[in-house]
């Protein structure tokens, strides 16, 4: 490329290489950092050093979990590293139609389809089921692939406020009668970390015809007694109609899935384009979470502990002064203001051993920067403790608290 052409894409380009060379040069580049080692659930070596892990989704801490690596190792000896071909061809290995069997059973629903990343599940589900002429109606704050999904359908996209269902049943009153409308929401928002009003919001569809689907990125392995998420945290049962989830977060694996009813899945089997064109999931990332499912059944222990320390993490960076949003769960923003000041947050906390990212503009509104910080089943009483004090003498020097 010639880069010192003048147009759109080299200045586009050149805006960037400035950022990151101006990040570069205040210590503030954060992207990328190679985690060299993981030590239990929420040590990890980053730049020769030990650090407390606080931007994991490791949500149960159950990556490196016995049972999980056994399933992995067991898959990799018996059918090696990959398959032969997209699913629908040579790719089906009895492992997949055993997680999707599992996942359907995990979210009580018929059955389940997986893809290849969360991130392809949204975009290839929404633009499979919707078209020119349906609506979908997205929550203000939902994941980019949820966006990105609605704009390729080609349906008219609308955003109603944050979890306001007054806003969405607004919206839903101005769609014509006669089109399909879809209602998309995060279980739990992945940047702010509350939990949608699902009661609310299941209400609304209902009066008005609208398919729901839920993303639980989030939200499986933290919500609900025994983690199967949002329906049980709230005490429903199959509500929602299509569930969306990922398995790249609580679920130590990669990967995405929807679950539902029969018709639907089978729908989506044999129109989903990311479904017929590209690769089936490999065997070790397959039976990795077919058996994380069955760890989270058999371990609630892991739920309530990551409920005590969401508890502790959220009351003491609250009583330290720091705004931390709506959360209610792992996810625990900790506002800093400027994108500047939670660059210097995220500095001064990794310079004493705490492993903690930032989150700026555009990812969200200006002056709302933030640190992103999460917890875990894996952390213990006294490493939170000290993650907090560090993260609260940072706050200080900086003035935002
Ligand atoms: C709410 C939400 N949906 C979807 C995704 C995409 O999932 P994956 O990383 O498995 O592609 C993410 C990832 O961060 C997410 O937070």
């Amino acid at each position: 490329m010639d880069i010192n052409k003048d147009d759109a894409v080299m200045r586009r380009i050149r805006a960037y290489a400035e950022r990151i060379s101006e990040g570069k040069a205040n210590d503030y580049y954060f992207y990328n950092q190679p985690i060299e080692e993981i030590r239990g659930g929420a040590k990890v070596i980053v730049h020769g050093r030990e650090m407390g892990m606080y931007a994991s989704y490791s949500y149960l801490g159950l990556i490196g979990h016995p049972r999980i690596n056994a399933a992995a190792r067991q898959a990799v000896d018996k059918y090696g590293t990959a398959t032969n071909g997209v699913r629908t061809l040579a790719g089906t290995l009895p492992l997949h139609d055993e997680l999707e069997e599992t996942i359907a059973h995990f979210k009580h629903a018929e059955a389940a389809i997986t893809y290849s990343s969360g991130y392809v599940t949204n975009l290839s589900v929404i633009s499979t089921l919707m078209g020119r002429g349906d609506y979908v109606l997205s929550d203000k704050l939902n994941h980019a692939s949820i966006v990105d999904g609605c704009l390729m359908s080609g349906a008219e996209f609308r955003r109603f406020k944050h979890n306001d269902m007054d806003d969405l049943e607004h919206r839903l009153q101005q769609i014509p009668q006669d089109v399909s409308r879809l209602v998309i929401a995060d279980a739990v928002f992945s940047m702010d970390g509350d939990v949608i009003d699902l009661p609310n919001m299941v209400r609304v569809c209902r009066k008005y015809g609208a398919y729901l689907m839920m993303d639980e990125a989030h939200s499986v392995g933290i919500l609900g007694k025994k983690g199967t998420g949002i329906e049980e945290h709230f005490g429903l049962d199959n509500v929602v109609d299509i569930k969306m989830g990922t398995l790249s977060k609580t679920i130590p694996s990669v990967g995405g899935y929807v679950a539902g009813n029969k018709e639907l899945i089978n729908y989506l089997r044999h129109a989903s384009r990311a479904y017929i064109f590209s690769a089936a999931l490999p065997p070790a990332q397959t039976a990795a979470a077919n058996e994380a499912f069955k760890v989270i059944l058999d371990e609630p222990w892991r739920i309530e502990k990551l409920n005590q320390n969401t508890k502790v993490f959220i009351g003491g960076l609250k009583s330290a002064g720091f705004d931390t949003l709506l959360t209610t769960t792992a996810i625990v923003p900790v506002l800093c203001g400027s994108d500047e000041q939670a660059y210097v947050m995220t500095r001064e906390a990794q310079h004493h051993d705490v492993f903690v990212l930032p989150v700026v503009s555009p990812a969200v509104p200006e002056g709302l920067a933030r640190l992103r910080a999460t917890i875990t089943a894996a952390h213990e009483p006294a490493e939170i403790k000290r993650a907090m004090d560090v993260i609260a003498t940072a706050g200080k020097q900086i003035g935002i608290i």
